[in-house]
């Protein structure tokens, strides 16, 4: 099974410990590396193991054997690694994608720790049973596995061979047991080696090649890391989805867009504490149980209901991430039209929106936060303009044109431009990471407007 809904609590302190003897160097900085645990005695020394890859700037997603899962719990790695971990080799992440598979093609590495005397034969043989063996078959990164086991295991002949066969066969890199004190309380080969060695292996199976999956989107997803209800008490309202304008009963004006932006700001604005309502045109992903959702195809009735959720509802913050149409038909049929001659449709502007709020907003005290999007071709020359013409405190804009940005895509690499002239580019993230810097800035506005206890419904409530 995949551990994939979980909620931890990390102590930040875990990630300020003192660092290891040797300082790290952030050598893995911007790799995926997946990390293997059987069931050994030494599979706990994966909890540290993630750290220390962590430490090198390694984004680390873990895998565990059945027999694994009895020594090391899955929570735990989980939370140390913010990503579900694999535990079954049937396992689907939430998106439906075959868990083991997308780390097989995603990993820069795979570094199996401890391997076991029955994972060494499973793996000679091809007999992918278990997540770890699964993921090294379907693989082409470098894989490197490190034994732990009894003594008189490791020198059974059937151990040696198999250990033979993984580096002479596979090309698998060996970092050999360490000789000391074993679980059994006797002395001898078969602990696992030292963690700074097995770090050192990675990084140098790794080398200079490139790196497998630099997106976000084609890695395991990461989970973010438990945040501060820093928006708990705020109403926000985001516009989500394409606007549809009709033709005929039967056909509109529509576009690309699909909401997927509009509902990760939603989900991230309710994971934070604030009260969210979604006003949804045509969007096809679902909609967080959580929010309120206004239906509202037309860009008239969005507007209305744009209005009546900022003005009306007394809301902290716009976010406008609807693509609304900027044109309409000038008159829908009132039947479907029928094949014949060519058509000519006469269409006229509609209501711009966000530059209406922008203009009534300024009366209120204190003004919502006003974010706009702009989804740009080729160049973001024209934001800063629009940024001014519509009022907006910030306007998120991206080239929809670029690879892995703009409508359908799990990611996307945008700018954020302030009413103050400041610009943020930032680099591709998923639409969940830029939702949480995205709203970073929405609280960092809000709150130098109106600190928390002080907030815009209250005031304007009162007079
Ligand atoms: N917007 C709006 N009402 C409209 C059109 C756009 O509220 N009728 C909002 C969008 O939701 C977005 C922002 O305005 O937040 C910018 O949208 P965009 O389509 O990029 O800007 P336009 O004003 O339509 O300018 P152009 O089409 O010339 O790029």
């Amino acid at each position: 099974m995949t551990t994939g809904k979980f909620r931890y609590a990390l102590d930040a302190r875990e990630e300020e410990q003192p660092a290891p003897a040797r300082t790290p160097s952030r050598r893995l900085a911007g790799r995926l590396v997946a990390l293997g645990a059987c069931g050994s005695i030494a599979a706990y020394k994966a909890v540290e193991l993630v750290r220390l890859l962590r430490l090198e700037g390694a984004e680390v997603v873990v895998m565990l054997t059945p027999a694994a899962t009895q020594f090391v719990s899955p929570l735990t790695l989980a939370a140390l690694s913010r990503h579900a971990v694999e535990t079954d080799v049937l396992g689907l992440l939430p998106d439906q994608r075959i868990g083991h598979i997308v780390v097989a093609d995603s990993a820069d590495a795979i570094v199996v720790a401890p391997a076991t005397a029955r994972w060494l034969g499973a793996m000679a043989n091809g007999i992918a049973s278990d997540a770890v063996t699964a993921a090294c078959l379907a693989t082409s990164a470098p894989v490197v596995f490190c034994p732990a086991m009894d003594g008189d295991m490791w020198t059974h002949p059937a151990t040696r061979s198999n250990v033979e066969r993984l580096q002479r066969d596979f090309r698998y890199v060996l970092v050999p047991p360490d000789s000391g004190e074993l679980a059994s309380g006797q002395s001898g080969i078969g602990r696992l080696a030292e963690l700074p060695q097995i770090v050192d292996a990675v990084v140098a199976a790794i080398g200079a090649r490139p790196v497998r999956a630099p997106g976000a989107a084609a890695r395991p997803p990461e989970v973010p890391a438990p945040r501060d209800q820093d928006l708990e008490g705020r109403t926000i309202v985001i516009s989500a989805g394409g606007t549809a304008e009709p033709i005929d009963p039967v056909r509109f004006i529509g576009n690309r867009s699909t909401g997927r932006m509009g509902v990760a700001i939603a989900e991230a604005a309710l994971a934070r504490g604030a009260s969210v309502t979604i006003v949804a045109g045509r969007v096809e992903v679902p909609l967080p149980a959580a929010a309120r959702v206004v239906r509202a195809e037309t860009t008239a009735a969005m507007r209305d209901a744009v209005l009546d959720a900022v003005l009306a509802g007394h809301a902290d913050a716009l976010i406008m991430a609807a693509a609304v149409a900027d044109f309409r038909p000038r008159q829908a049929a009132d039947t479907k039209l029928v094949r014949g001659g060519s058509l000519t449709l006469e269409l006229e502007p509609t209501e711009d929106i966000l530059a209406e709020v922008g203009s009534r907003a300024a009366a209120l005290d204190p003004r919502p936060v006003i974010v706009g999007f702009a989804a740009e071709t080729g160049s973001l020359d024209r934001a800063p303009d629009k940024l001014r013409r519509k009022g907006a405190d910030l306007l998120v804009a991206n080239d929809v044109a670029e690879p892995g940005s703009g409508f359908g895509t799990e990611t996307n690499r945008v700018a954020i431009l302030s009413a103050d002239g400041t610009r943020d580019d930032l680099p591709l993230l998923t639409k969940r990471e830029v939702a949480e810097r995205l709203l970073d800035r929405v609280t960092a506005t809000l709150d130098a407007r109106a600190p928390q206890g002080h907030t815009g419904a209250t005031t304007r409530e009162a007079r």
